[in-house]
């Protein structure tokens, strides 16, 4: 049998990029590759890239250059360049970055396989096109490459929001739900290999309405449908619209036991005149009264959220409500940006806020979240949580897995096993985890 050869993928963005490069990993598996953690030994690289900011997307150019010498000691090394810079830039790639022989899109990686045999023939191949077939169709029946007790699973893709800063509309075309029957099937495969939490992935998730059952599903329906998966212990979804976060998914927060309490739901602004100029389609107080509807229905849920500063008009008001915001809420964790121009999105068009003004207010959202985060974390000091055990750590004889609430909690443990849903009393907050032992 011939050598099999090595695939090496380098993951940015979100996690529907981590999603995709397993199901590319899968589609390549096919042509007779196996993945390697090195650069250094592949035969094949592929950059699954992101595309939302501007340093996101340069990274990708810097990490390119790099790879130049590896070409040179082998001639053989085929270069790739999948994911939303893919989709956004395609051909333009290869004329910047002549090492460059295969560019994708996140809508056609099924195709990989084919795009591969052309390369080894000597062909440069680019396909971004938004196909009618749907990708899922047509990737490999097989088991699904995963490891660990915790897996994604998208079920939803695109967004036809278009936030006027926001690139996704662009790069992952518009919404598109798969059907209940194919998110229920891979979820069962996941869970006859040792999955135990699903994390459904989608830029716009709780606007899934895949085709089910006596019409279409909406996300709760989907998931209380999921939940009755035996052996599947724990549900999660992400990212959330506030717009689209509806009466029976708010109830499910509540009596679904497991549905987990953490949820991201991003706001980016806490001033109406900027979200209007976002068009986000909410106000500040529309986000607060789902919050409050949330915090009804399930009180300890922890959220999270994300939000950008220095988006053109922002004045240092503007600023202060959304200050006040993140003040009214309390997030136990959250994502926070400088706001970055987008070639080809409206607000691009719009003369932006001075660098230094807008990295003074990231400088002071972000002291106000980690002070929230720190807080949050702190008052977990002595309670108990149900740990998903995950990996082992970076001590020795430690294992980290993840709380209800989605924080990392280390235990140091001999009876810690991978897979185990554990009790655990937190006993120390560090800065992005939790320690604690086993009760
Ligand atoms: N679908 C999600 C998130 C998409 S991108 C949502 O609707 O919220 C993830 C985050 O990146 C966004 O929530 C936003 O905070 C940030 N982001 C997107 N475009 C950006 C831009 N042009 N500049 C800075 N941050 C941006
Ligand atoms: Fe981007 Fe807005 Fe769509 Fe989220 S909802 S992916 S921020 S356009
Ligand atoms: Fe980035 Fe594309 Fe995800 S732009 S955040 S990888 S959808």
């Amino acid at each position: 049998m011939a050598e099999p050869k090595k695939l090496f993928i380098k993951t940015y963005g979100c996690q529907m990029n981590v999603y995709d490069s397993e199901r590319m990993a899968e589609a390549l598996g096919a042509s007779g590759y196996v993945t390697t953690q090195s650069a250094d030994d592949a035969d094949m690289i592929l950059l699954n890239t992101c595309h939302i900011r501007e340093k996101a997307a340069e990274k990708v150019y810097s990490e390119l250059g790099r790879f130049k010498a590896l070409k040179a000691a082998n001639p053989d090394l085929k270069i790739g360049v999948a994911g939303c810079v893919a989709q956004a830039e395609g051909a333009e790639i290869m004329r910047r970055q002549p090492l460059v022989d295969l560019v994708v899109g996140p809508q056609t990686y099924h195709r990989l396989p084919a795009m591969e045999a052309a390369v080894r023939a000597g062909a440069r191949a680019v396909d971004t096109d938004f196909p009618q077939e749907d990708k899922f169709d047509h990737l490999p029946k097989g088991p699904r490459a995963m490891r660990g007790p915790s897996a994604f699973l998208t079920v939803q893709e695109g967004c036809d929001k278009f936030c006027a800063f926001c690139v996704v509309p662009y790069t992952r075309g518009a919404e598109v739900s798969r059907p209940v029957a194919r998110v229920l099937a891979e979820a069962e495969d996941l869970v006859s290999r040792g999955v135990r939490e699903i994390t459904l992935l989608g830029q716009n998730v709780n606007a899934y309405h895949g085709d089910g059952a006596g019409g279409a599903w909406g996300l709760a329906r989907l998931i209380r449908e999921l939940a009755r998966i035996e052996g599947l212990e724990r549900i999660r979804f992400t990212t959330s619209h506030p717009n689209d976060m509806e009466d029976d998914l708010i109830a499910a927060h509540g009596d679904e036991p497991k549905l987990m309490p953490y949820l991201h739901l991003p706001v980016q602004s806490g001033s109406d005149r900027i979200l209007k100029a976002m068009n986000r389609k909410h106000t500040a107080a529309d986000y607060l009264r789902v919050i409050d509807r949330l915090r009804a229905a399930r009180p300890d849920l922890l959220l999270s959220g994300d939000f950008i500063v220095g988006f053109p008009g922002e004045t240092e008001a503007d600023f202060q409500d959304t200050l006040a915001l993140v003040r009214a809420v309390g997030y136990g964790q959250a994502y926070s940006f400088k706001y970055s121009a987008r070639p080809g999105t409206p607000a691009a068009e719009r003369a932006g806020v001075a660098d230094d003004v807008a990295s003074d207010r990231l400088a002071r959202l972000q002291a106000l979240l980690a002070q929230q985060q720190r807080e949050i974390q702190e008052a977990m000091v002595g309670r108990e949580v149900s740990v998903l055990l995950e990996k082992p750590g970076r001590m020795a004889g430690q294992m980290v897995g993840k709380s209800e609430y989605l924080h990392a909690v280390h235990v140091t443990d001999p009876r810690a096993k991978s897979g185990d849903i554990a009790r655990v009393r937190i006993v120390e907050s560090r800065p992005n985890s939790l320690a604690g032992v086993l009760v």
